[in-house]
């Protein structure tokens, strides 16, 4: 049997964090790669699928899946159920007023949780209770999976960003990346693009060595998963007996 895709939760309670816009470009960054990505927008402000909208077709394709709308009488809840065949990588654009069963049934289908926090004491404090919210969550308890924490907006050498930072070093999950305050994230969202579609910009292309780390570390966490088409082993090599290295797949 195929191996499971990949399901990468962005999620904090804190509204303008950056979800969005990391679920996004994410989300090019994988299809960039190879992978066969869809976007769930779980957010009833429909900000991916607004976003998705805008994507010119010969880019990299990005499936979205919209969450919000009701599924018909013959489609299933689970969203899982209800992505394209082959999907590689499912990035889910959480929304910051997940609660209850929404909330329960958002991490019951996710292998990796990404948490975007601004430099501010009033998102490093609402981060904070958030992640401690999560992480002593009955259904997070019963199947604990990979947290990271991802610094957005980050305005390097400055005293905020310092703040970030010691904090950061206190928490009990990694920071996996961090992402500058920079005019190319709103540029690139109006063109249903993320940063690493934009290879002709400086500052986009900037952004990129981030972007890798971010990948890297979710394939560290889920080597199990499936790999992204451009990593998966040609047929011939996939025939090589059990053991062998090269069947990764
Ligand atoms: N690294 C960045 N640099 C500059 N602007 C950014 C960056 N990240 C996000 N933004 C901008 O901040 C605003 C909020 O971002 P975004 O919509 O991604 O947050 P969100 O957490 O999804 O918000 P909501 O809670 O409303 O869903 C947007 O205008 C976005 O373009
Ligand atoms: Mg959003």
């Amino acid at each position: 049997m195929d191996s499971p895709a990949r399901r990468i939760l962005i999620i904090n309670g804190k509204g303008g964090c950056g979800k969005t816009t990391i679920a996004t470009n994410l989300a090019v960054a994988y299809a960039c790669s190879g992978a066969s990505v869809a976007l769930l927008d779980n957010d009833p402000q429909a900000s991916s699928s607004y976003w998705a909208e805008q994507r010119d077709p010969k880019l990299p394709p990005i499936r979205v899946v919209a969450k919000h709308e009701r599924p018909s009488m013959y489609q299933t809840q689970s969203f899982h159920h209800r992505l394209p065949a082959g999907t590689d990588i499912v990035i889910v654009d959480g929304h910051s007023n997940a609660r209850g069963r929404d909330l329960e049934s958002l991490l019951r289908q996710t292998d990796i949780i990404l948490v975007p926090m601004l430099p501010s004491s009033i998102d490093i404090r609402a981060g904070g209770k958030f992640i401690t919210d999560l992480l002593t969550h009955r259904i997070y308890r019963s199947a604990p999976r990979p947290v990271g924490v991802i610094a957005n907006r980050v305005q390097p050498n400055t005293q905020t960003h310092e703040k970030l930072m010691q904090f950061l070093g206190c928490l009990d999950v990694p920071a996996v990346a961090q992402f500058r305050d920079s005019p190319v994230y709103t540029d690139a969202a109006e063109i249903g693009q993320g940063v690493v579609d934009m290879k002709d910009c400086r500052a986009a292309r900037k952004e990129t060595a981030q972007w890798k780390q971010l990948m890297q570390w979710i394939d560290q966490q889920t080597p199990n998963h499936r790999a992204p088409a451009r990593m998966r082993p040609r047929s011939a090599e996939r025939k090589k007996p059990l053991g062998d290295s090269a069947t990764t797949a």
